[in-house]
Formats: C-alpha cells, sequence, structure tokens
C-alpha cells in the first residue's frame, strides 16, 4: 500500500469490492445446458478417468512407467490417463504412496498457477507389520488463488478426497474408496484452470474479492488397525489443527487458516453403479441442491453417460439424523461448512479386494466427473469465461 490515508485506502477498497458485483458475472451460479455442452466439449472427461485407459504419464508426472507399462493405449497417448495410475495399493509411508503422491503433483505442476503446500508429519500409530508406533503422513494442498487478494482473505471452495488405501485385506486398491474422487480432482483442475484464469484476466483488479479453488488429497484417512478416533483420519485431523493454528488478523475477522474454507466439498466412495448420496447438513443443503440441479441440466442436455430412473443426488430431502464417520469431521467440529458427496448405502464392494478397476462403473465414473466439474465451474462463475 502506499501512503494514502486509511480512510482514502477504505474508499478505494470498498470501491473496488462494489466493482466486483458489477463487473463480473456471480459465483455460485448455474452453468446453462449449452455452456455445459461446450465445456466437455473442450476437455471430455474420457479417456483420462476410463478406468480401462493406459497412458504415459506427462514428463513431469513420472508414474504410469511403473504401474501400467505393460498395458499402454498407444492409440491415445497424448490424453494422460488420470484413474489408472492411481489403481495401485497405497498405504500410508509406502513407496507406493510415493509414487502416487509424485504423479498427483507432477500433474498440478503442469497447470499454470497453481501454488503447492505439503503437509508432511510424523505421529504415532498402534503398532503393526513391521511399524513401531510412529509414521510419516503427508497432505498434499493446491491452490489457485485470484490475483491481488493480498490485502484481502483467500476464500476456496475447496474440495477434498483422501488419497490413502487400507492396508488390508492385503492389495487392496480401493477404487471408489477413494481412487475416482483423486482423479476426478485432477481432471476438474485441468479442465477448469483456463477458464478460471480467463475470467480472473478479464478484469484485473476488481477480482480481489473472488473466490479461488483448493485442492487437498488427504493421507491416512483409513484406520491402519482397527478404527477409531485415534487410529483414522490422520491427515484431517493433522491439517484441521495446523490450520486452526495459524491465525491470521484481518478487518474481516477471519481467524485462522481454517476460515479460508469458503465450503468444504469431501468426496468418498465415488464410482459404483447406481449410487444414491443424501444431503447430510441442513446448512449446506443450498450447496447439495445445485449439485442436484447441474446433475438435472447435465442429463437434459444428453451429456450424462449413464441412464437411470432416480439421480445420484437425492436433494429432496436433508438426512440430518445420519452421520457418516469421514475426513470432515476434524473440519466440521471447528465450524466449517461441509457437503458430504458419499452414497448410501456404500458401494456393495466397500473394502473388499472387488473395489477395483475391474468393478467401477465407467459410466458413472464419467458422470460424476461432468456433475462435479460442472458444478464448480457454475459456484465459481465461469458460464462466460469457456
Ligand atoms: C522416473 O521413475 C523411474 C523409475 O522409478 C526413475 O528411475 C526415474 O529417475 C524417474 N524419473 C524422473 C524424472 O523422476
Ligand atoms: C505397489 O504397487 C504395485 C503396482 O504398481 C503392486 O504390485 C505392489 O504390490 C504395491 N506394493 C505394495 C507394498 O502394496
Ligand atoms: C498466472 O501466472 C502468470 C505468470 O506468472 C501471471 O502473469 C498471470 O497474471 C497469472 N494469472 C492470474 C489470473 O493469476
Ligand atoms: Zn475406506
Amino acid at each position: 500500500m502506499t501512503g494514502r490515508s486509511p480512510i482514502i485506502r477504505g474508499l478505494i477498497k470498498l470501491l473496488a469490492l462494489t466493482t466486483v458485483v458489477y463487473c463480473l458475472p456471480p459465483q455460485r451460479s448455474h452453468l446453462t445446458e449449452a455452456q455445459l455442452s461446450t465445456l466437455f466439449d473442450s476437455y471430455p472427461p474420457f479417456p483420462a478417468l476410463d478406468p480401462n485407459y493406459y497412458s504415459t504419464a506427462k514428463a513431469d508426472g513420472n508414474l504410469s512407467a511403473q504401474s501400467a507399462s505393460d498395458k499402454i493405449d498407444e492409440s491415445n497417448d497424448q490424453v494422460v490417463a488420470l484413474l489408472t495410475p492411481l489403481l495401485i495399493p497405497r498405504a500410508p509411508g509406502s513407496h507406493n504412496a510415493t509414487i502416487v503422491r509424485d504423479f498427483i503433483t507432477g500433474h498440478f505442476n503442469g497447470l499454470s498457477n497453481w501454488t503447492a503446500v505439503i503437509d508432511g508429519f510424523t505421529t504415532s500409530v498402534p503398532e503393526y507389520g513391521g511399524v513401531k508406533g510412529a509414521l510419516d503422513f503427508t497432505n498434499l494442498i493446491f491452490r489457485l488463488t485470484p490475483p491481488g487478494s493480498d490485502d484481502v482473505p483467500s476464500r476456496y471452495l475447496t474440495l477434498v478426497a483422501h488419497y490413502d488405501s487400507k492396508l488390508s485385506p492385503v492389495g487392496f486398491i480401493g477404487a471408489t474408496d477413494s481412487a475416482v474422487p483423486c482423479a476426478i480432482m485432477m481432471y476438474l483442475a485441468e479442465s477448469l484452470t483456463p477458464h478460471i484464469l480467463k475470467r480472473w484476466e478479464s478484469d484485473l483488479g476488481a477480482i480481489a474479492d473472488d473466490t479461488g479453488i483448493q485442492i487437498i488429497f488427504m493421507d491416512g484417512e483409513e484406520a491402519l488397525v482397527e478404527w477409531s478416533d485415534q487410529d483414522s483420519l490422520y491427515g484431517a485431523r493433522h491439517l484441521a489443527e495446523l490450520w486452526e493454528s495459524e491465525k491470521k488478523v484481518s478487518q474481516f475477522g477471519r481467524l485462522s487458516t481454517l476460515h479460508d474454507i469458503d465450503l468444504f466439498v469431501l468426496l468418498d466412495l465415488l464410482g459404483a453403479a447406481s449410487p444414491a448420496v443424501p444431503c447430510f447438513f441442513e446448512i449446506t443443503s443450498w450447496a447439495c441442491r445445485d449439485l442436484a440441479e447441474t446433475e438435472r441440466r447435465i442429463r437434459n442436455a444428453g451429456l450424462a453417460k449413464t441412464n437411470q430412473q432416480k439421480p445420484f443426488i437425492r436433494a429432496d430431502n436433508v438426512m440430518t439424523n445420519v452421520f457418516i464417520d469421514d475426513d470432515h469431521r476434524p473440519f466440521l467440529r471447528r465450524g466449517i461448512p461441509v457437503m458430504h458427496v458419499i452414497p448410501i448405502p456404500f458401494p456393495k464392494v466397500w473394502h473388499t479386494l472387488n473395489d477395483d478397476g475391474a468393478h467401477l462403473s465407467s459410466e458413472a465414473v464419467h458422470d460424476w466427473a461432468v456433475f462435479i466439474t460442472g458444478w464448480v465451474a457454475g459456484y465459481l462463475g465461469l458460464g462466460d469465461f469457456l
């Protein structure tokens, strides 16, 4: 800031914030069916998210050589596979977990203007296998922040899924739990980045109060031995506590990094056929209804691959009497608004060796990718920037 008096500075800020309202189309809106078609024409989710598609990784995303070198689909290798490289056992602290993290990080390094935060920590765990008492975990956080927001608190639509897989049964892959949600978040980031930047570059200076996007790949969601408050949610418990401790002072009165979260959207157990996902929280039912509306428009526009009587998102009633313990708990109990996107009942393959690529519904994977990406595009106000 220059040497202007606080009153003038305040006025300039007020003008800047007022300008936001008039210059940029609103966030938290819906894309029209035509806009949704344009979005998915330019970058369709398949083949990248097809459970049967293998390809060489980008130069900086050095992974699939390890997992899929024998199954490269030469016909289409300009598209990098996003899902199949994740379909390997990837327990916390394992070599495979490092490989998966390198792949995810390489993907975001290849996208313009994203910044990465690595939250690595060591914490005590129950004894199992060769592990005695302590294990390393790593959460990955990627952010796309409105330019010029240094002086204004950042707000982020925050998408979250865990990338670790369960230790047992041996060989467990966790395709729905949560390789598919992770791959969808990678797809969404890649397909929306140019449009987000276009929105911001259309009116530099007036967007400081815009909502950015933050994507979290959480480690250690699964229990190592047996689910309990101590043996589960290792990454989420650590990150929520860390962000709560990062105090910030601002004229808007935000308290800590935790409060940069506009909405915490947790994706879990997606990719099996015929899911039914309810809304769980009254306070975020607006977001759940918006997601259901995006699904309705996408189906109307003929952009969905599944064709079923009932929608994936059942926004007609809010299931406030059901709580599913998951990575949102440490954030929820600190007052952060959450939308939990998880089906009830769970997929039949849940926590079995059958939760693998072969048992996914590739149509359902595709449709979750377009529903979630289309909804995020509306949330970030991208309709006019496609
Ligand atoms: C890619 O992976 C291979 C095998 O794991 C490794 O030898 C090589 O150094 C890696 N390359 C890069 C650029 O990281
Ligand atoms: C690591 O992933 C490979 C597949 O790429 C798998 O064969 C291997 O069993 C995994 N390692 C562990 C310890 O799970
Ligand atoms: C993206 O990054 C480039 C290069 O650092 C920068 O010039 C541009 O202003 C950034 N765009 C936005 C919208 O932040
Ligand atoms: Zn699980």
